[in-house]
Formats: C-alpha cells, sequence, structure tokens
C-alpha cells in the first residue's frame, strides 16, 4: 500500500488501531530508561504517545499525513514530534536511544531499507524493538494482511541486518490472543553495539 492507500484507510474510520500501545511495545519497553525514541511507521501514534507519557522524547515518523494528524488529535497535550517521511529512506543517524517499528508491512527490499534506516538512527547502546506480523500467522493465526510479500520472520528481519553490530535480546515469535483465536507475530529485540 502506497501512502495515498493509507490515507484512504486511515480517513475512512475514526481509529484504526488503539489508542493503547501494543501490547508487546508496552511488555518490552515498560522498563527501559527514557531517552530519545523515533517510532517509524508510527500510525495513528498509539505506541508513540505511550512512550511520551512515559517520559520518552518522541518523533513519530510515517508516510501517511492523515496517520500523523489522528495522532496528534489523540496526543493531546502530550508532546510528540510528528514528521511525514518515508521509513525508507529516514536519515537521522546516531540521534535515538531507542527505535520501535511496529507491523511495518512492506516487501523485503524496502523492509530492508526501513530497518537499517531505524538502526541508523541509533546511538551505540540504543534498542531496536520490531513487532510484525509473522509470516507463519498466514497458515496458523488469524487476522493481518493475506499478501505474504508483506509478512516477515525474526530470521529474516536479522538477515536485513546481517552485517552490522548488535546484540541480540530476543528474536523469535509471539503469540497474542485474538479472541478465542491467536495470532502470531515476530518480534525482535537488539542492541546497537559499538563498531
Ligand atoms: C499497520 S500500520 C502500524 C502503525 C503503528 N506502527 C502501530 O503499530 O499502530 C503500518 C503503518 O506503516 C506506514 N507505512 C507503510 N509504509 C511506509 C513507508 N514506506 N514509510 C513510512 N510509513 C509507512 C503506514 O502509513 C501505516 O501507518
Amino acid at each position: 500500500m502506497d501512502a495515498h492507500a493509507w490515507d484512504e484507510r486511515y480517513a475512512a474510520s475514526d481509529l484504526v488501531w488503539s489508542a493503547e500501545p501494543n501490547l508487546f511495545v508496552a511488555s518490552e519497553l515498560a522498563d527501559l530508561e527514557p531517552g530519545r525514541a523515533l517510532d517509524l511507521a508510527a500510525g495513528e501514534g498509539r505506541n508513540a504517545i505511550w512512550l511520551a507519557r512515559r517520559g520518552w522524547e518522541v518523533t513519530a515518523a510515517d508516510f501517511s499525513q492523515v496517520a500523523l494528524d489522528k495522532g496528534r488529535g489523540l496526543a493531546g497535550e502530550t508532546p510528540v514530534r510528528w514528521v511525514r517521511a518515508d521509513a525508507t529512506r529516514w536519515d537521522e543517524p546516531a540521534a535515538y536511544d531507542l527505535a520501535v517499528v511496529a507491523y511495518l508491512q512492506l516487501a523485503a527490499p524496502e523492509r530492508r531499507a526501513a530497518l537499517r534506516a531505524a538502526y541508523d538512527s541509533l546511538v551505540e547502546g540504543g534498542t531496536l524493538l520490531l513487532v510484525a506480523h509473522d509470516s507463519s500467522n498466514l497458515d496458523e493465526g488469524t487476522g493481518g494482511p493475506q499478501d505474504p510479500r508483506v509478512l516477515m520472520t525474526a530470521a529474516d528481519v536479522l538477515e536485513d541486518l546481517d552485517d552490522l553490530p548488535f546484540d541480540v535480546l530476543h528474536a523469535g515469535r509471539v503469540g497474542r490472543s485474538v479472541g478465542d483465536l491467536t495470532a502470531w507475530d515476530c518480534l525482535v529485540r537488539l542492541v546497537r553495539r559499538p563498531g
């Protein structure tokens, strides 16, 4: 989906996602000392706003202006820097202590560009957290995009970054309850190493 299609999707309903943060973003990051955070492909900003309310200085970037405008409204008085930008061309090296990439749905070459941009945005010691619909969700899970090209595994994510220095804290598949069913996400948490 291009930016125009996402704009249309966001314009068509009140809130496409939730006002609450994603469950894995919240559980992984609740104990991290606040600093500067980038939420790349932030959508309506549920994760960015949650981080900002916990003391983070947050930049929320997305290529959908409609999503950013909704995020600004949702944030109210909470300060968040909203930036319209293409995640595959994000270029703010060594500026953040944390980069969050949640449910970005891109084909492999664009995904690789966006993930490397997110990694580059980190200072040494900074954390990259990716949560996405897992490839196995198509056959074993529920919901999410039905196009296998925009699904991924933790192994794909690590391969996108394989020549870069980092320590892996978590890389695997995690389940999310949706009613009686389970949606399968992939979750990668890593820390940028010097080098
Ligand atoms: C499934 S939504 C997830 C939004 C948010 N991260 C969340 O978890 O609520 C995917 C988002 O990626 C954005 N997006 C897709 N491709 C993008 C790109 N190349 N650059 C910036 N944003 C992009 C869309 O506009 C959309 O807001």
